[in-house]
């Protein structure tokens, strides 16, 4: 499906988002193995948490729209054949560091993108565990009992530290993750709401085995990332202003908003409560004002890594020369988003340089529609529908219903606050 995307005259209105991703993906997998049935309100309606809540489901688990039955840590059952993580790296990464930790072997598959992906990256540290694990095709599990380790990993992922950490959840002795830069929490908060062994040690996190995890009751905050769209264009739109409503507001999820503040967007936000150790709250955006450039290095990259496509397009906007830089990761998400968004944004008529770790970009640019390219990867399309709220005349983003990967509605919900 392609979507067309017309000058905005300006957007208006209250938002209320899909249920963050990656607490929907680790409310499913750890309510899979607590005890008693978890209760998850707000639940990610994306097609990624839906590849977990399937994949779970093959592992014999009792998955409802809002419950999971959990029947204890060790209560997963071996899956006919290969599960399917469809587009989601989240399911992939961290079913392997659970299911390693099982008695049988489970083999995970994907689309074609997430089997290009790496993985040996989680292979690595399971296997100094003492588990099974291989890729391609990535195969784990069969041996126990895994033994805790120190893990220092080597690029900045929350999916590899949960990884580690799940196992972790299953071996003798301690797990401790130490990060030099410092990514989202949201699996050592759950843990920790679950009464898991989890503490903070130095730079990182401990943890030991868990012999019961406590079920959830959770309303799952709106998703942050999926509020940078509208946070972009509500400032970049002349004359907008956008409410978005019980969106959650975890520390190591907020530093995009605190650089819009930096280069002059007018974000206000504010939290209101916190629900399984998670604060959550409201974020408004109205305009901006003497907009300055942005300049990120990998700390900042990682902390915004899923923010970063529209990011770019904010930059085609910022009067004078923006570096985004450490950010190499890009290159092996849903696509490769550095290439994928400087050709569309360069045929939109941006000045946009990109490196192997990120882009140049000289703004302010005059930005005219075109036809782009999604890639299938739901973050570019919609990068490239905000690029086209702020072009001048109609731009065509082809292959737009990833969007649903991560963001069902999402161009429904465009024209609601656009019309
Ligand atoms: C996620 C971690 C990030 C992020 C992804 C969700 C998570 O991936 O890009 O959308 O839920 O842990 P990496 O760990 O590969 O950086």
């Amino acid at each position: 499906m392609n979507a067309t995307v017309r000058s905005a005259k300006r957007l208006r209105g209250e938002v209320r988002l899909p249920g963050d991703k990656s607490i929907s993906h680790r409310a499913l997998i750890l309510g899979a193995i607590a005890e008693g049935t978890s209760n998850l309100r707000g639940l990610s309606e994306g097609d990624d948490v839906r590849s977990t809540a399937s994949c779970l489901r093959a592992l014999g688990v009792e998955v409802g729209e809002t419950t999971v039955v959990g029947r204890g840590v060790n209560s997963l059952e071996a899956a006919s054949g290969p599960l399917d993580c469809g587009n989601s790296g989240t399911t992939m990464r961290l079913l392997s560091g659970l299911l390693a930790a099982q008695a049988f072997e489970s083999e995970l598959t994907g689309d074609e993108s997430l089997r290009a992906r790496p993985m040996d990256r989680v292979v690595e540290p399971l296997t100094r565990m003492g588990a099974v694990a291989s890729w391609p095709p990535l195969r784990v599990g069969g041996a126990r009992p895994l033994r805790g380790i120190e893990y220092r990993p080597p690029v900045p992922s929350a999916q590899l530290k949960s990884a580690v950490l799940l196992a972790g959840l299953f071996a003798e002795g301690v797990t401790e993750v130490v990060e030099s830069v410092v990514t989202r929490d949201h699996t050592e908060r759950m843990l920790r709401a679950m009464g898991a062994p989890v503490t903070p040690k130095g730079g990182g996190v401990m943890l030991q085995r868990a012999a019961r995890l406590r079920p959830l009751t959770l309303a799952i905050p709106g998703d942050i990332s999926a509020a940078s769209f509208w946070l972009v264009a509500g400032a970049l739109v002349r004359g907008s202003r956008v409410r978005i409503l019980d969106v959650g507001l975890n520390p190591t999820r907020t530093g995009f908003l605190e650089l819009l503040r930096r280069s002059g967007f007018g974000v206000t936000a504010g939290a209101t409560s916190e629900v399984g150790g998670e604060p959550v709250g409201w974020i408004e955006v109205a305009g901006g004002k003497n907009l300055a450039p942005v300049s990120l290095g990998a700390a900042d990259s990682a902390a915004m890594i899923d923010e970063l496509p529209v990011l770019a397009v904010a930059a085609t906007q910022l009067p004078g020369v923006s570096r985004i830089a450490g950010a190499r990761e890009l290159r092996v998400k849903e696509s490769n988003r550095i290439d994928a968004m400087a050709e569309g944004l360069a045929a939109m008529g941006a000045d946009i340089k990109s490196h192997d770790d990120g882009w140049e970009i000289v703004g302010p640019s005059r930005l005219e529609g075109a036809r782009v390219r999604s890639r299938g990867d739901h973050r570019v399309a919609m990068a490239f529908a905000v690029a086209g709220l702020i072009a001048k005349g109609e731009t065509t983003i082809e292959g737009a219903e990833c969007a649903s990967i991560s963001y069902p509605g999402f161009f429904e919900q465009l024209d609601e606050l656009a019309g």
